[in-house]
């Protein structure tokens, strides 16, 4: 055997957990840099001619103030993905019906793909980049990883900013309360049983 043969020398092979850790911070690592809360943040449009037809708007994205060139028909959630380049909020249906799109307007959740950006002027968004990182995970998505909360991850943003919304809402204790305060997030995966036990074993341990 030579020393490239040595287990230790060899990539550690992926495994289903790594992986879903990996989704369960979905656009984390795409988001863009960190900055001090409270700081302006220069977007794309600086120092270029105004797009025709534009409007600027600053919101309070992840405690970043984040001035935005945007269409004043943009909605919130295009503006985050297309504007703030804050990907990890998905677009599901586009038309309020899956959550896939579930952000904190203000500590509240929202659909943000039903709310224009231009009506959110100065209001402090909580994108799922925001509420922990790699490393540093959120209560609730480590309890996505602990009871397989997903499958291909595609509502999981969405499925875990409604349940760290839904700790702070008055929703009863039963596992059939839990399913009715998070029937707005669809899941074709069909993960429900798991997302429920997710949420559950953080409000049991909150
Ligand atoms: Fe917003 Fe489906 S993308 S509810
Ligand atoms: Fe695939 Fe929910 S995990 S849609």
């Amino acid at each position: 055997m030579n020393d490239r043969d040595h287990p230790a020398d060899q990539p550690a092979p992926l495994s289903r957990r790594n992986f879903l850790q990996q989704l369960s911070v979905a656009g984390a690592a795409a988001a863009v840099p960190f900055a001090a809360p409270g700081t302006l943040v220069a977007e794309a449009g600086d120092g270029e001619p105004p797009i025709p037809g534009s409007v600027m708007v600053t919101l309070r994205i992840n405690g970043t103030s984040r001035r935005l060139e945007i269409d004043p028909r943009a909605t919130l959630l295009d503006a985050l993905r297309d504007s703030a380049h804050l990907t990890g909020t998905k677009k599901g249906c586009d038309h309020g019906q899956c959550g896939a799109c579930t952000v904190h307007v203000n500590g509240r959740r929202v659909n943000s793909c039903l709310t224009l950006a231009i009506m959110h002027e100065g209001d402090a968004i909580t994108t799922i980049e925001g509420i922990g990182a790699p490393g540093s995970l959120h209560p609730m998505q480590k309890s996505f990883v602990a009871h397989d909360g997903y499958q291909c991850g595609y509502c999981t943003s969405g499925q875990i900013m409604s349940a760290v919304a839904l700790l702070e809402e008055p929703c009863g204790s039963s596992d059939a309360d839990v399913k009715e305060c998070m029937s707005g997030n669809i899941c074709r995966c069909g993960a429900y049983p798991n997302i429920v036990a997710a949420i559950q074993d953080v409000r049991r341990h909150a």
